[in-house]
């Protein structure tokens, strides 16, 4: 018998960003973020796990090719869902799953993303939120989305926000243990539905300093990212909540946009310095505060990871159709620009 689970997860973006750990193999970081989870339709990951008596290995493929599953954050993932599965069965399949088998039985997943792997747009968070997401409801574990998050933090820190929809909060916690470092949802997807994200993908080539290994030099040599976590993050925190809360999108933007620039300043006062924006996301943010300044109240709002890839979140449909044809406009198709396309995706799940 082969008993299987299929689950969909969307990426999230954050709004105010996590930078830092407190810890390495545990992942915890060291301020809380705020993040917006995507349309499931879109940016999503897509995975499947199964089990069966046959298998002898853990085996995992990553859009079809085949992946080491060795590394300490699948493993450690691996064995927080094993450690918290339950008692299955299915008696027209003939399937009987006791607790303890759990520990002998191998699992075979195959995974895919629907977006450029680690180019900036999220990736490990959707596929690690994905695979524990799916993995629990294999193994019939109890665990509610937030204590799932705590698993999948543990895969990639971002990841711990893909467990729901809407608004989200990664809570840093206190515990050295990371027991209270997990995920809430701050607001549902339908609590302000009118917001509409565009990724404009100006390059989906991988990136050449990956977000684990430039936030750990951020950490060790960056005396802004100390200020950051410490004096900025806590303050904006509450601020973006009360912006969501009242829809404020002013706020919201000027909030998201002033985050971003900072997690990029931070990137810059690390040694070595790390660039992941290039000259096209510096003419994307010009385009944008421009425009924003010249209606005289926001009407996108701008955001960039760890990539040169702009995800601007525009305060309603009228916004982004007018986001789009200035876009065109300074990045037209024949311009040399490396801007290739644009990834529209409503905020709402
Ligand atoms: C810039 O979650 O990819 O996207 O925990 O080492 O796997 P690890 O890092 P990751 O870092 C994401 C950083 C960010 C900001 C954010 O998503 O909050």
């Amino acid at each position: 018998w082969v008993r299987m689970v299929t689950a969909q997860t969307p990426t999230n973006i954050a709004v105010i960003k996590y930078w830092g750990k407190r810890d390495e193999t545990l992942i915890l970081p060291v301020n809380d973020s705020i993040s917006v989870t995507l349309d499931p339709a879109h940016l999503c990951t897509i995975t499947t796990v199964a089990v069966s008596p046959i298998f002898d290995q853990d085996r995992m493929w990553l859009n079809g090719k085949e992946i080491s599953l060795s590394g300490g954050r699948y493993q450690n993932c691996l064995r927080e869902i094993r450690a918290r599965a339950c008692e299955v069965e299915d008696k027209e399949k003939g399937i009987k799953i006791a607790k303890n088998d759990w520990e002998k039985l191998h699992v075979h997943v195959a995974s895919y993303n629907n977006f450029p792997t680690a180019a900036g747009l999220a990736s490990s968070a959707a596929g690690f939120a994905c695979l524990v997401f799916a993995l629990a409801k294999l193994m019939k574990a109890k665990e509610d989305n937030s204590e799932l998050s705590a698993i999948a933090r543990q895969g990639s820190g971002s990841a711990c926000r893909s467990l729901f929809g809407g608004f989200v909060k990664w809570i840093m916690g206190k515990a050295a243990d990371g027991s209270d470092s997990l995920a809430v949802q701050l607001v549902d997807e339908k609590h302000w539905d009118e917001l509409v994200i565009i990724i404009a993908v100006v390059s989906s080539r991988q990136k050449e300093t990956s977000s684990t290994t430039g936030m750990r030099d951020s950490v060790e040599t960056s005396l802004l990212l100390r200020h950051r976590a410490k004096e900025v993050v806590p303050k904006r925190i509450k601020q973006m909540e009360e912006a969501i809360k009242n829809r404020d999108f002013g706020s919201f933007a000027q909030l998201t946009c002033a985050d971003s620039n900072q997690f990029h300043a931070v990137c810059l006062d690390t040694c070595p310095p790390i660039f992941y924006m290039n000259d096209t996301s510096h003419r994307i943010i010009s385009c944008v505060e421009k425009w924003n300044c010249s209606e005289g109240m926001p009407q996108v709002a701008y955001t960039f990871d760890a990539g040169p890839n702009a995800v601007l979140i525009a305060h309603n449909r009228k916004a982004a159709t007018q986001l789009i044809q200035k876009l065109l406009f300074c990045f037209p198709p024949s311009s040399d620009a490396d801007l290739n396309s644009y990834v529209i995706g409503d905020k709402s799940i």
